[in-house]
């Protein structure tokens, strides 16, 4: 078996039960030492992907339904909004593995580990559904995380910016307000769910900013001009607080990214003379990196919202 052959065949697999068991048990084959890698190899998908199952209904997300939290319905849509994104972590995780060829095998080990953990948060958000009469593909779904993967498949510097370190990122500043509203409408369950979920998720954005700055070097760019140029290109979500600082902080963002952050300058939104700044030798002046004064910080809800959920 190898290994970026065997992504891509998970990555293509429709049945939501099939990819996530197969996903578990290829990192569980990997660990026992019987996956091989080729990783030069250049190969091409022969199946449509991403594999999806013929539910949830996929629609674009101002059409997704806002529900209310009061609800056990809306409690269990915001489960499956939460089980979608995790649905496609696991296949954005193994699109990293088959896609990019010509990467580090520790690169590869390291996306199985975040396929493999996808998986089983996946597997216990629909679990829990199930025990509240519901079960995924009961809800539409909308498709933002994986039209990121479409927009940045040509380029892993791309992919590594706008997935692991903007959306995966952001998943870090929502989850806590999500969890406390669902512990607030006594969820301890889901809560705790979204407790393994963050922890694991720390280590994802860990791994993609390790692998973004290792793509950097090679290319001798500059991490924070470059990601903020990419932000520029591929029209990334702006970064806007509440942030959850302690997360980002293990998760392997710099004490200057964190500050920029707060004092509400972030590369997003810098000015264009910052983005065309790519040289590591060069540095910005603070005035160089004001952001856009015009835009408001963004309340928790607002964020949750913007992750993709919505909890009202
Ligand atoms: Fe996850
Ligand atoms: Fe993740």
């Amino acid at each position: 078996m190898e290994l970026r052959l065997a992504a891509l065949h998970w990555l293509a697999e429709p049945n939501h039960i099939a990819k996530s068991a197969g996903v578990i048990a290829l990192a569980q084959a990997n660990k026992e030492g019987a996956v091989g890698l080729e990783a030069e190899a250049v190969l091409a998908p022969l199946r449509p992907i991403p594999g999806r199952p013929p539910l949830p209904e996929l629609v674009s997300h101002q059409f997704v339904p806002r529900r209310s939290m009061r609800t056990g319905e809306g409690r269990a849509a915001l489960i499956h909004a939460l089980a979608h994104i995790e649905f496609n972590a696991i296949n954005l995780a193994l699109d990293a593995i088959w896609r990019f060829p010509g990467m580090p095998r520790e690169y590869y080990q390291n996306w199985l580990q975040v396929a493999a953990e996808e998986a089983r948060h996946f597997n216990l958000l629909a679990a829990h559904l199930v025990t509240k009469g519901y079960a995924y593909g009961g809800f539409a779904a909308h498709n933002g995380l994986w039209d990121m993967a479409e927009k940045t498949r040509d380029d892993i510097l791309a992919r590594l910016a706008l997935v692991p370190r903007t959306l995966e990122a952001r998943g870090l500043d929502a989850t806590p307000p999500l969890r406390a509203k669902l512990a607030q409408a006594g969820e301890m369950e889901a809560a705790e769910i979204l407790d393994i979920i963050l922890a694991d998720e720390i280590g994802h954005v860990l791994i993609g900013n390790r692998w973004f700055n290792w793509v950097c070097d090679e290319r001798c760019l500059d991490p924070v001009a470059t990601y903020a140029s990419l932000a520029e290109t591929y029209q990334a979500p702006a970064l806007r607080g509440p942030f959850n600082l302690d997360a980002r902080r293990a998760a392997g963002f710099s004490e200057s990214e964190l500050s920029a952050l707060v004092a509400g300058k972030c590369p997003v939104l810098c000015r264009p003379s910052i983005l065309s700044r790519t040289s590591r030798n060069q540095t910005s002046s603070p005035d160089e990196t004001q952001c856009n004064p015009g835009v408001e910080p963004m309340p928790p809800d607002s964020a949750i919202a913007a992750s993709g959920l919505r909890t009202r």
